[in-house]
């Protein structure tokens, strides 16, 4: 034994005889992990927070999140002299004066953005793929409260400089939190320590931005990874692969090379992005002043759906009682969001109730197999993207010579007849890639050679598949449609009929498939070839 290993051997046994890590650790480095690519979009997201946790820990040295008004005199021309808020100065300083600031702040910048797209893209895969199924529903609300959290935080973060842009965004804020009936005025006196925009707010979202949030964040993606651990990852079918076991290579040493490479890869771009990409150039923007608004002020782009739903709203009020219901901000605002994340949240358990498919599932679903809820899915994104590129109308109008009529014209009618196109055509699309499927495995690949019979007809030359390729073609399960009986044995209605009608429709519809071939269509086939 060298001397190195001799000390090294000293001080795992030192921790081990303190901790008893060895053991737990044995058990768990060994730990198994399936691979596919799109098992690193969460990956992505834990990356990405972890740069944001730096980054952001380093602005905080210099950024002052006071409303005291300072007169500016820094390096940057155009600025000298005027008044603005320590907060705003504090982020010029930050960009012009500080070493690496600017760099600092648009990695930070980068960095939130490819979080939310992590987010959005990870939940994605998890939704197409069926993996929140039972016993990972915990896991999904967990996710949906990390996305919800996710856009509160970057709205808060990007609300900090105060300039003009970000003013302006926290102005709509308190449109919404006002637009609730009876009980908003107060809230936004609550919320802004008096008439907006007050001296209050921005030290108050820092605390929440920094602190509170952050910390929120760190608990949840805990949580959300010790589950992923204890419940086991999912994993595609394939050979050897069952519900019961896992396929993969083990934790120590391959996932920790993997997943450490893939750190500085995140990382790597990032900085990249942050180097080379400007990004919120809040000096170009001016700091806020309630009366002023740029033309093509834009949020962050996973504000963008909802600054689109806002603005696409016809200009609907009631007086009731006294008080004003502002329709044209409560509904989009916040009805429709309300509506959208706890569908989203509740989405495992209505599947579940729809199909009456109760049980665990470890095996992934191709999304072209469960038709239904890739058509869902489908739909709920064609809504959410017509929203966003509503939330662009000023520039996409300015861009295309368009009037900003026609694009809230375009996108009221848009958002209500395209999702459920979207619903029919992702529906078609997936039964015909399952009839696809179907002639692959009976009729084997189309090799595009040709042959002339002795009769002159021409026909293309198929090649069977691989058995292994025809198993994973078949190897999913096929649910029959829920059949409740709305009657009893005596032909009398049973409480709750109607309910009943309602499971079957849907379970009928989700249970829409073409029938995958058999091991005996697929002999007698070839039998016949
Ligand atoms: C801060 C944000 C998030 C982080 C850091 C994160 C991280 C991760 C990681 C590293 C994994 C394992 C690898 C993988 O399957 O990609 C995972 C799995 C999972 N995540 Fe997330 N996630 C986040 C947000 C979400 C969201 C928004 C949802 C859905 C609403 C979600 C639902 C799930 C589920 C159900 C699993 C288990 C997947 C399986 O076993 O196949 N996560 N997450």
């Amino acid at each position: 034994m060298t001397a190195r290993e001799r000390v090294a051997g000293n001080v795992a046994g030192y921790v081990d005889d303190r901790t008893g890590a060895a053991k737990w650790m044995k058990k768990n480095l060994t730990k198994v992990f399936p691979d596919h690519w799109s098992f690193l979009l969460g990956e992505i997201c834990l990356y990405s927070f972890v740069i944001l946790l730096l980054s952001g820990t380093f602005l905080t040295f210099w950024f002052d999140p006071s409303m005291k008004e300072v007169v500016y005199n820094g390096s940057y021309e155009p600025l000298q002299g005027i008044k603005m808020s320590a907060a705003y100065a504090s982020t010029l300083d930050i960009s012009f004066e500080v070493r690496g600031g600017l760099l600092m702040r648009q990695i930070h910048h980068w960095a939130a953005l490819i979080f939310m797209i992590g987010i959005v893209v990870h939940l994605m895969r998890v939704y197409f793929t069926g993996a929140f199924r039972k016993p990972r529903e915990f896991n999904w609300i967990i996710g949906v409260g990390l996305l919800t959290l996710g856009i509160v935080e970057g709205f808060l973060g990007y609300s900090l400089p105060d300039d003009l842009l970000s003013g302006t965004g926290i102005r709509i804020a308190e449109a919404i939190i006002q637009a609730l009936p009876v009980v908003g005025s107060y809230l936004a006196y609550f919320a802004f320590g008096g008439a907006f925009p007050g001296e209050a707010f921005i030290p108050r979202i820092y605390t929440v931005h920094i602190l509170l949030l952050p910390g929120i964040f760190l608990a949840l993606i805990t949580v959300h990874l010790m589950l992923v651990w204890y419940q086991k990852h999912t994993q595609f079918p394939g050979p050897g692969r069952t519900e019961q076991n896992v396929v993969g290579y083990p934790l120590m040493p391959v996932y920790m090379a993997k997943a450490g490479g893939f750190f500085f890869i995140v990382f790597g771009v990032t900085a990249f992005l942050g180097a080379v990409a400007s990004i919120n150039p809040v000096w170009l923007y001016g700091p806020y002043t309630p009366g002023q608004v740029s033309a093509g002020s834009q949020p962050d782009w996973y504000m963008g759906w909802l600054d689109g739903l806002v603005r696409m709203a016809p200009p609907l009020e009631s007086y009731i009682f006294g008080y004003t219901i502002s329709w044209n901000i409560l509904i989009p605002g916040l009805i429709l969001p309300g509506i959208m994340f706890t569908g989203l949240a509740l989405y495992p358990f209505i599947e579940s109730w729809a199909t009456g498919d109760r049980r665990e599932h470890h095996l992934l679903d191709r999304p072209r197999n469960a038709p239904n809820r890739t058509a869902i899915g489908a739909m709920a994104l064609t809504f959410t993207l017509v929203a966003l590129i509503n939330g662009g109308n000023d520039i996409i109008a300015t861009t295309f010579d368009l009037t900003i009529n026609q694009m809230m014209w375009f996108s009221r009618i848009a958002i209500i007849v395209l999702p459920p196109i979207a619903f029919v055509v992702t529906k078609r699309l997936c039964l015909s890639l399952q009839r696809a499927d179907r002639d692959l495995v009976l009729h084997g690949r189309e090799t595009g050679r040709l042959v002339r019979m002795p009769n002159g007809e021409f026909i293309e030359v198929h090649e069977p598949i691989s058995a292994e390729k025809a198993w994973l073609l078949t190897s999913h399960e096929q649910l029959a449609p829920l059949e409740l009986p709305e009657h009893d044995e005596a032909g009398v209605r049973r409480p709750g009929a109607l309910k009943n009608k309602l499971r079957n429709r849907i379970s009928r519809a989700a249970a829409v498939a073409v029938p995958k071939a058999t091991e005996t269509e697929r002999r007698e086939l070839e039998g016949h070839h």
